[in-house]
């Protein structure tokens, strides 16, 4: 079908990793599997204007933030094209203006490339949905259609950055091939598919701003360090058998199990940058004084609070609905202190990227 112009628009969230995804092999193959929760609050909303192509360049396209031509993503995103291509012949016939603008603010030290790439990816399937509408056969099912494309954009979100694939839908996403769920794979995120106990419903993550600068180390340099890592095959072992963990925790609802599953995953995501070489250390004081803080009130109050880390010194505070008036008046009254300027986004689980 012939196209000529055209824009569309769509807004993607951001996930935080219960599991995490840290190694991965060529073509953003993830060495263990990961799983996230969806968040609501923080988002990208990206609008694709395109137009057919009159110059000679093979990628032709213009990137805006907030209104303001932004050069330095213009690399990530002819990387990313040239990644896609295979997938979408149509991407050398456009030009693409692509304007983004973030929720949160752009130097907050949250990474805005899984709400980012999964907007973009989102993007260009409506494109390719309107060149290949006609000739799909009637005869197929508009949920099949749905979900095919929802794949797709989760495949090539994962092109952009690995959890980007994690940031289509809602409200857990699994991402890596894992031998007990069914469905799950290495390409691309799919819904968790299992039973969820009530206790993780509307589940909160507040996120608190220790440290709002540039990142130490990309996530790029980050995975690669996990290549003859000392310790990798038994960090990717433990991740399959963290995941086997939370599936039977999400079914009873369990939330102490919770706890212990998702902060030693976070600390042995910041164990493995210590133990690489060469080594980092991404937490800053105020990052520990926070984790301190978050277990003294636990073991005062018994209460279901607790944290996991990025690759970075921010700390997201998770905690249950039913205990959220609690968590949110300790962690104003004692957390917050901690904050870069006193900054922090009260966020929870979402239900994935919405078309607007
Ligand atoms: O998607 P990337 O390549 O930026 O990697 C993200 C890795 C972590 O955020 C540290 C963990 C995860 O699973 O999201």
């Amino acid at each position: 079908k012939k196209v000529e112009r055209g824009c569309y628009t769509w807004s993607s969230p951001s996930n935080i990793a219960l599991v995490k995804y840290w190694g991965k092999r060529e073509h953003q193959i993830p060495e263990n599997p990961s799983i996230s929760f969806t968040l609501d609050a923080c988002r990208t909303t990206t609008t694709l204007s395109f137009s057919k192509k009159d110059s000679h360049k093979y990628f032709s396209f213009e990137v805006l933030l907030d209104g303001k031509p932004k050069n330095d993503f213009e690399p990530k995103i002819e990387t990313f094209f040239k990644r896609i291509e295979a997938y979408l012949p149509f991407l050398k016939d456009y030009h693409f203006k692509i304007e983004t603008s973030n929720t949160f603010p752009h130097s907050s030290g949250i990474a805005s490339s899984a709400s980012g790439m999964s907007a973009l990816a989102l993007c260009l399937i409506s494109l390719e949905k309107q060149l290949v509408m006609d000739v799909m056969s009637s005869a197929v099912e508009t949920t099949q259609i749905e979900s095919y494309f929802n794949q797709k954009a989760s495949f090539l979100a994962r092109l952009g950055s690995g959890s980007a694939c994690r940031s289509i839908e809602g409200d857990l996403v699994v991402w890596g091939n894992h031998k007990d769920i069914d469905g799950s794979s290495d390409l691309f995120g799919i819904k968790y598919p299992f039973e969820v106990h009530n206790n993780f419903k509307n589940y909160h993550d507040t996120i608190l701003l220790v440290d709002k600068g540039e990142k130490q180390v990309s996530s790029t340099v980050g995975h690669n360090l996990m290549h003859n890592h000392p310790f990798a095959e038994e960090r990717f072992k433990q991740a399959n058998q963290n995941l086997s963990k939370l599936t039977h925790v999400f079914k009873v609802g369990n939330l102490k199990a919770f706890t212990e599953i998702v902060e030693s995953e976070a600390l042995t995501l910041h164990a493995m940058m210590m133990t690489s070489l060469p080594y980092f250390i991404l937490m800053k004081p105020n990052t520990l004084e926070i984790i301190n803080k978050i277990w003294n009130f636990r073991n005062e109050t018994g209460l279901n609070i607790c944290f996991t880390l990025d690759a970075g010194a921010n700390v997201h505070v998770l905690y249950p609905e039913s205990e959220a008036k609690k968590a949110l008046e300790f962690i104003q009254n004692e957390l917050v202190a901690y904050c870069q300027n006193g900054h922090y986004i009260c966020d929870r689980i979402g239900f994935g990227a919405k078309q607007l």
